[in-house]
């Protein structure tokens, strides 16, 4: 059985994200969606809240499961006994920092190959803090989202206000 990991904060799932889930879903058995428990980064949303709304917008996709991690992705894939983790390139400027991830998860597990897929040219300016830029000074952001994160975002900036 094939399992790929699919890492990332997810904060939030973008539409770019979810493009990359349905396409690499149907390149492996399962696809588990990993969401960073990260206490450096201070997320806009809780892991548990990234988690339901991953969950929520996968639910049509039998074959992927979503679940928080944290420490190193590498023990994350073992543990799972995935030996592929899935990236998502936009651009080249991704590119140096997708390469040096990929370089050291591999060193720190030879049995973890890092698989990149290109993003859907239609995502390819997406980022979460761009659409966090955008719902912070009320622009729409119901094109970059999926349409049940959208809300969930608002609330957000509106009880920040
Ligand atoms: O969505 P992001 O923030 O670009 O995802 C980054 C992520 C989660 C893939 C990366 O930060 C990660 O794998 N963190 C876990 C810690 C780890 O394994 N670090 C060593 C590899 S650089």
């Amino acid at each position: 059985m094939k399992i790929a990991v699919y890492p990332g904060s997810f904060d939030p799932v973008t539409l770019g994200h979810l493009d990359i889930i349905v396409r690499a879903s149907k390149l492996f058995d399962k696809l588990i969606v990993g969401v960073l428990n990260n206490n450096i980064k201070s997320p806009l949303f809780l892991v548990e809240e990234r988690v339901n709304m991953l969950s929520e917008v996968t639910k049509g996709l039998p074959n992927v499961e979503v679940q928080s991690f944290s420490g190193l992705l590498v023990d994350f894939a073992k543990n799972n006994n995935a030996n592929a983790v899935v990236r998502g390139l936009r651009a080249i400027t991704d590119f140096e920092y997708e390469l040096q991830m990929a370089q050291t998860n591999r060193i720190l597990s030879e049995q973890v190959d890092t698989i990149f897929l290109t993003t859907n040219i239609e995502y390819s300016y997406l980022s979460s803090s761009t659409v966090k830029e955008v719902a912070m000074f009320g622009g729409d952001i119901s094109k970059f989202l999926p349409k049940e994160v959208v809300p969930k975002v608002l609330e957000k900036y509106n009880h920040k206000k």
